[in-house]
């Protein structure tokens, strides 16, 4: 099995020789980890747990963390789930990775269809599926929505939506979605929306959708053939903490379970304790949005980019992304990941992705300076 490189492996050899200007501060914009401390009532929970980890902890997970994860989707998006139709998991990624091959295993010549540019491990994903893959194009001109015929959907077994997307920004309505359903009603395949990014918006009566409200509004109220992912990871800034979920048809569901038993992905019981705490509170949550709002503004008034309605993440448009990349480097001592790193056949060239992910005083700085360069590039 031969995986492709990691878009921050491909981006250490793209700089490898390439010196930076030292009379400025190394900055890197280019991964999507919060680098604020986790709240301090979610590092308490997990010191207060720790008598815990004599415990083997359940494949399925605590109930208290599924009546944590079930009271977020019904206050969130107004979604009422039952136990068989969520399961915890130790960060969406491992879900990403093993959910295709478990979904694709028992077919001969399997499809899997993707956003493109994407998260990388789908693609992984489908490589250890063997499947083919189909990419869904985000362009400007498409608006970042996928367009992909009846005939093409009709051969896909999977097909994996990213919206609010990495890296795009993209986001996507309610009535997009719902099409989404009724086609994988249609053709029956399995759809799933990877909504990591749903809690990071920035104006109250514009908040991501999910999927599952899409299902509840074509009377699709058992999820038939849709799922969704969500994480904690950067709703409350704690990657490390690894607590996700996956959610929607329970006949998918009862089986990956088993699958999943024998996977032994299972979250330590501290972590779940602590997890069910921070999927409880909101205010946390409030906290971060304002701070990613207040570094776009910043990144509006430097860069003169619009705000996107959600994520951390600007896709910002340059001529050749790799000359880009390595002379922002050598002059101002700043990393970008190159568009190219993170799309197929073409997508994301003359693109780089900047994740604001740090506070408003450095971000306004480093902005600063990637301004700067951009004006003599
Ligand atoms: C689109 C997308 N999905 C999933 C993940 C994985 O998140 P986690 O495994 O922390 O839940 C990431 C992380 O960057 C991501 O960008």
């Amino acid at each position: 099995m031969t995986f492709e490189k990691y878009p921050f492996e491909k981006l250490n050899i793209l700089l490898k020789d390439v010196e930076a200007n030292n009379n400025f501060e190394a900055s890197s914009l280019t991964i999507g980890e919060p680098q604020f401390d986790t709240p301090q009532f979610i590092q308490d929970e997990l010191k207060n747990s720790t008598s815990l980890l004599n415990k083997y902890p359940k494949s399925a997970g605590e109930n208290y963390l599924k009546d944590a994860m079930i009271s977020f989707n019904t206050k969130r998006f107004d979604v009422e789930l039952q136990y068989s139709q969520i399961i915890p998991v130790f960060g969406t990624r491992e879900v990403l990775f093993n959910f295709p091959q478990f979904a694709l295993f028992d077919i001969k010549e399997p499809v899997m269809a993707f956003t493109n540019p994407f998260y990388q491990i789908y693609e992984g994903a489908a490589t250890a599926s063997r499947a083919r893959t189909i990419h869904l194009d985000l362009t400007k001109e498409n608006n970042y929505l996928p367009v992909i015929s009846d005939s093409e959907l009709k051969t896909c077994d999977l097909v994996i939506l990213n919206y609010p997307n990495n890296p795009t920004s993209a986001t996507i309505t309610k009535v997009e979605l719902e099409k989404w359903v009724q086609k994988a009603l249609e053709f029956d395949f399995i759809l799933i929306n990877d909504e990591c990014y749903s809690e990071l918006y920035f104006d109250e009566s514009k908040k991501p959708v999910s999927l599952l409200q899409a299902c509840n509004s074509v009377g699709n109220d058992e999820f038939k053939n849709c799922l969704v992912l969500n994480s904690i990871s950067k709703r409350s800034s704690a990657p490390g903490l690894r607590s996700g979920f996956i959610a929607g048809d329970k006949s998918i569901l009862k089986e990956y379970m088993k699958y999943r038993t024998y996977v032994g992905c299972a979250s330590p019981i501290p972590l779940q304790k602590t997890a069910a705490i921070a999927w409880s509170e909101e205010s946390h949550v409030q906290g971060f949005r304002d701070i990613y709002k207040n570094n776009f503004e910043i990144a509006k008034e430097i860069l003169g980019i619009n705000i996107p309605e959600a994520t951390f993440y600007i896709w910002l448009e340059v001529k050749d992304e790799l000359k880009f990349t390595k002379e922002l480097y050598e002059q101002k001592n700043i990393k970008v990941l190159p568009g190219s790193y993170l799309g197929r056949n073409g997508i994301g060239k003359n693109y780089v992705r900047i994740a604001l992910v740090e506070n408003s005083v450095k971000t306004k700085e480093v902005l600063m300076r990637l301004k700067d360069f951009i004006d003599s590039y």
